[in-house]
């Protein structure tokens, strides 16, 4: 790994599992939300251009009020990044933690030093087993270099998470200098970035980092997204469950919206959907007792896409392969132009899940009728995943400086490449 960014990450490692653990000593509190909390705090001090008040003062009482103070401001400039806003570690356990933080600048390291602090701060608390682990963040970079989003796109992850695809989708449409001034970012981020999650915590790590990428007012929005209006409609909404739908978010936020431009998401491979308003609302759950979520996520998305709209969806490997999911591969090709399959390697998802993935890229068709019966398909096997067995990350030896894409050891550029010449060959045209 390069150094100075070894040096970094390792510096903040241990900066952070040392607050873990004076968290934790004794606190009895949410490890999460407290460390959450004083992370806020910093950056939004940071952030304020103003004499340090993240710091020790006289007493350990001032300390809080100084603490909670710089809460209470990130909370009115950083709505529904914080749920609860006053620390609930004691005056004397808050000051041992700030001692520790007030030596350290966090918001001079990465975002993606953060990132990753979060995604292992997350990872202790809930998600493996509920399959919600972070994307790793160069198949990210990967579906969005493959779809080149564009300043003109409306960008959704309807699975989104830490918010992970959204952001290096504006990162590389702000690369190619599109996005120039404050004002052109927040403009974008308002109106072209989408993305809803059911989890409350992962949504509010992804708007912290949005926040840390350079502006926090993209759309991230708690709700079930695989619930549609038709189902709210005809049976009403599952006890206790929220029945807000995209389209009631879209109807009052977007104006004439026909759907979005670019989908890319990476929806949960565990777990199967069995509510009955739900599976009778799509083609590919009507009749059935029981089907497995990604595939009704799979059928959400191209349904939320506008005409000639494209998607890269991550997939477990059984979607494209196994004779049980024929059905549901014809159904795609009625409504999509397949564009093409990367096959991820074993590690990819490791240390979270097992479970083989592929990427799949299509564009919504105009009409389905227009469905073609022979086309070509890009397809591409990575050799190189950029994980070792045990799931680290695995890096090039040339000691390169740069982002994480440049580090870790992958083969996704040639992959990127030869997509792009397969698309310009068979006139498949986005991105220009
Ligand atoms: C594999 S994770 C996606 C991770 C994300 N790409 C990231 O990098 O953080 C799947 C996400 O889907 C969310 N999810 C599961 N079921 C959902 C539903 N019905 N509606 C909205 N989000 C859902 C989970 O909460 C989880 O955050």
């Amino acid at each position: 790994m390069a150094k100075r960014h070894s040096d970094q990450l390792g510096n903040l490692e241990s900066l952070f599992l040392r607050l873990e653990e004076l968290v934790l000593a004794n606190s009895g509190e949410d490890e999460f939300e407290e460390i959450f909390k004083l992370l806020i705090a910093k950056l939004w001090d940071e952030r304020s251009g103003q004499p340090p008040r993240f710091r020790l003062w006289d007493s350990d009482s001032k300390t809080f009020a100084q603490v909670s103070g710089l809460l209470h401001e990130a909370n009115k400039a950083w709505p529904e990044v914080l749920i609860a806003i006053e620390p609930a570690l004691t005056p004397e356990h808050l000051a041992v933690c700030v001692g520790v933080l007030a030596r350290h600048r966090i918001s001079d390291n990465d975002l993606e030093v953060l990132d990753g602090f979060f995604e292992f701060l997350v990872s202790k608390s809930a998600k493996g087993a509920k399959g919600q682990y972070f994307t790793p963040r160069h198949v990210v970079e990967l579906c969005v270099r493959m779809l080149r989003p564009t300043l003109d796109d409306t960008i959704l992850d309807p699975a989104c998470g830490s918010s992970g695809f959204l952001i290096h989708a504006l990162n590389y449409v702000r690369r190619n200098g599109e996005l120039r001034t404050h004002a052109e970012l927040r403009k974008f981020c308002e109106s072209k970035i989408w993305g809803f999650d059911l989890d409350a915590r992962a949504l509010r790590v992804g708007r912290a980092l949005m926040v840390l990428a350079g502006d926090g007012n993209a759309n991230l929005i708690r709700l079930n997204s695989l619930l549609k209006p038709d189902a709210v409609g005809m049976f009403g909404s599952a006890d206790g469950e929220s029945s807000l739908t995209i389209e009631d978010v879209c109807r009052t936020r977007l104006r004439r919206h026909r759907g979005f431009d670019v989908i890319l998401t990476n929806p949960p491979f565990a777990g199967e959907v069995r509510e009955k308003h739900l599976l009778e609302s799509y083609d590919l759950g009507k009749g059935q007792g029981r089907i497995e979520r990604d595939v009704l996520f799979l059928e959400r998305c191209v349904q939320l896409l506008r005409p000639r709209g494209r998607m890269a969806i991550v997939l477990p490997h059984n979607k494209y392969a196994a004779n049980a999911f024929a059905d549901e591969r014809t159904w795609l090709f009625e409504k999509t132009r397949v564009l093409g399959v990367v096959g991820l390697g074993r590690n990819t998802f490791l240390p979270h899940t097992h479970q083989k993935a592929s990427i799949l890229f299509v564009q919504k068709l105009e009409n389905a009728l227009l469905a073609k019966d022979d086309y070509d398909i890009f397809f591409a096997i990575s050799e190189r995943d950029g994980k070792n067995s045990k799931g680290q990350p695995t890096m090039r030896t040339d000691g390169s400086e740069a982002e994480a894409w440049d580090r870790i050891d992958h083969d996704f550029d040639q992959i990127v490449g030869a997509f792009h010449e397969f698309c310009g060959k068979n006139g498949i045209m986005f991105g220009e």
